[in-house]
C-alpha cells in the first residue's frame, strides 16, 4: 500500500519539489495528498497546483489560537488518509493537536548539522559563526524547535562565506537526503 504523504511549507518550496518528484516517480512509496501552506500565494502552492496536489492555505492569524487552526489541518490529514507528514520551509512549530495525532510521523529538513543553528536563518547563523563544514539534517519533529532525533544528515564542507555560493549546495544536498530519508522510512 502506498502512504499518503502531506507536505507543509510556507515559502519556495524547492524541496517540497523534490519529494513530490520522488512521489511521482516511485522513488518515494507515497502519493503526495495534500500541500499544506501557511502563506496564501507563497511559491509553494504554484508548484504544487502544476502538479494536480490539493493545496490547504490557511492563515493562521485568522484563527483565535494554535489549536483552533491546527484542527482544521488535522480534519483535512484525516479526510485526505495523511499517514506521514513533511515539514519543507514550514515556519511554525507544531503543536499538541497535531503532535497527539502524528508524532513519531512527522519529520522535517534544516539546513545545519543539528543540534547547531536550530530555528530561523542556520545558514546565517553558520556562516556568522564562521565554521567549516556547514550541512543539513533530518529530524523527528517533536515539541521542540528543531530538536526532535536526528535520523540523518550530510556534511557540506565550505571554507568561505559567500551566502550566494553556499545556498545553492546546501539546498540542493537537502533535496537528495530528504527524497532518501523519507523513501528509506516509507519503504514498507
Ligand atoms: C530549507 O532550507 C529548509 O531546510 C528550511 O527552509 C528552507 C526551505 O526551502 N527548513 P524550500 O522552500 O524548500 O525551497
Amino acid at each position: 500500500m502506498k502512504h499518503r504523504l502531506a507536505i507543509f511549507a510556507s515559502g519556495n518550496g524547492s524541496n517540497f519539489e523534490a519529494l513530490a518528484a520522488a512521489c511521482a516517480k516511485n522513488r518515494i512509496n507515497a502519493d503526495v495528498a495534500l500541500c499544506v501552506c501557511d502563506k496564501p500565494g507563497a511559491y509553494v502552492t504554484e508548484r504544487a497546483k502544476k502538479r494536480n496536489i490539493r493545496v490547504l492555505e490557511l492563515r493562521p492569524k485568522s484563527f483565535s489560537n494554535k489549536a483552533e487552526y491546527e484542527q482544521v489541518i488535522l480534519n483535512e490529514l484525516q479526510k485526505e488518509n495523511v499517514d506521514f507528514i513533511c515539514l519543507a520551509g514550514y515556519m511554525r512549530i507544531i503543536g499538541a493537536t497535531l503532535l497527539q495525532h502524528y508524532e513519531g510521523r512527522i519529520v522535517n529538513i534544516h539546513p545545519s548539522l543539528l543540534p547547531a543553528f536550530p530555528g530561523v536563518d542556520a545558514i546565517g547563523q553558520a556562516l556568522e559563526y564562521g565554521v567549516k563544514v556547514f550541512g543539513v539534517t533530518v529530524h523527528l519533529v517533536d515539541q521542540s524547535l528543531d530538536g526532535g532525533k536526528i535520523l540523518s544528515q550530510a556534511p557540506i564542507p565550505y571554507n568561505g562565506n559567500d551566502r550566494d555560493e553556499l545556498e545553492p549546495m546546501v539546498h540542493t544536498r537537502e533535496h537528495a537526503l530528504y527524497v532518501e530519508t523519507v523513501a528509506e522510512i516509507l519503504k514498507n
